[in-house]
C-alpha cells in the first residue's frame, strides 16, 4: 500500500516536471523563433515623417507676418484650450518648438487629420500614448490650418530652420 502511494506521488511529481519542462521548451521556441508577422510588418513601413492625411511635401514659403497673425486668432479659438505655445502641457503638449521637431507637412496632417494620425503615424501613436486623450478635429479649414503652422513658425522664431 505504502509502495503504491509513493509511486503515484512520485508519479504525479514526474509528471508536473515533464509538464513544466514542456512547458519552458515550448515558450523558448516561440521566444527565440521568428518575430510575429505584426512587428515585421511595422518595420517594413517606412517613416517618412510627414504623416498621414491631405497634405504631402508641403515646403514653406517666406515667412507671412500677416498670415501669421489671421493663424494666432484661429489658435485661440480652437486651440488654446488644449495647448499652449510654451513648453507646458495642457491637454496636449506645448507647442514651443513643434516645428522644429516636425515637418510642416506632418502639422498639417496633424491639425486636419488628427484621429487618423493618432491610429496610424508612429509619432502621433507615442503622443497619444503620453497625453491619453484624443486630439478632435477643430473643423479648421487648410488656410486655416496652415495659417497657423504660420503663427507657429512665429512662436519658434521666424526664419527658424523648419525643414528638418
Ligand atoms: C481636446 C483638446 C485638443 C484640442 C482642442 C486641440 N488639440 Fe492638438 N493635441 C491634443 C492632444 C491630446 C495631442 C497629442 C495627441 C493625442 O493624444 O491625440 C495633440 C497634438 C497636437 C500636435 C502635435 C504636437 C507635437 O508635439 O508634435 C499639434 C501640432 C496640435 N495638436 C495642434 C493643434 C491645433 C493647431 C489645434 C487647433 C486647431 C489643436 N491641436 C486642438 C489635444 C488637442
Amino acid at each position: 500500500m505504502k509502495n503504491t502511494i509513493f509511486k503515484l506521488i512520485t508519479g504525479s511529481i514526474l509528471a508536473t516536471g515533464v509538464a513544466l519542462m514542456a512547458g519552458c521548451s515550448g515558450s523558448e521556441t516561440t521566444n527565440t523563433g521568428a518575430a510575429p508577422e505584426s512587428m515585421v510588418k511595422k518595420e517594413e513601413v517606412a517613416d517618412n515623417g510627414e504623416g498621414i492625411g491631405k497634405f504631402s511635401g508641403v515646403t514653406l514659403a517666406a515667412f507671412d507676418a500677416a498670415v501669421a497673425a489671421s493663424g494666432k486668432t484661429v489658435f485661440e479659438t480652437k486651440c488654446s484650450a488644449c495647448h499652449k505655445v510654451t513648453d507646458q502641457k495642457v491637454v496636449g503638449p506645448g507647442l514651443k518648438g513643434v516645428t522644429q521637431r516636425r515637418k510642416p507637412t506632418w502639422i498639417l496632417n496633424m491639425i486636419t487629420n488628427p484621429e487618423e494620425m493618432t491610429k496610424k503615424d508612429p509619432q502621433a501613436m507615442k503622443l497619444l500614448e503620453e497625453h491619453l486623450t484624443q486630439m478632435t478635429f477643430q473643423n479648421v479649414t487648410d488656410d486655416e490650418a496652415k495659417a497657423i503652422l504660420e503663427y507657429l513658425r512665429e512662436i519658434d522664431g521666424e526664419g527658424a530652420s523648419v525643414q528638418k
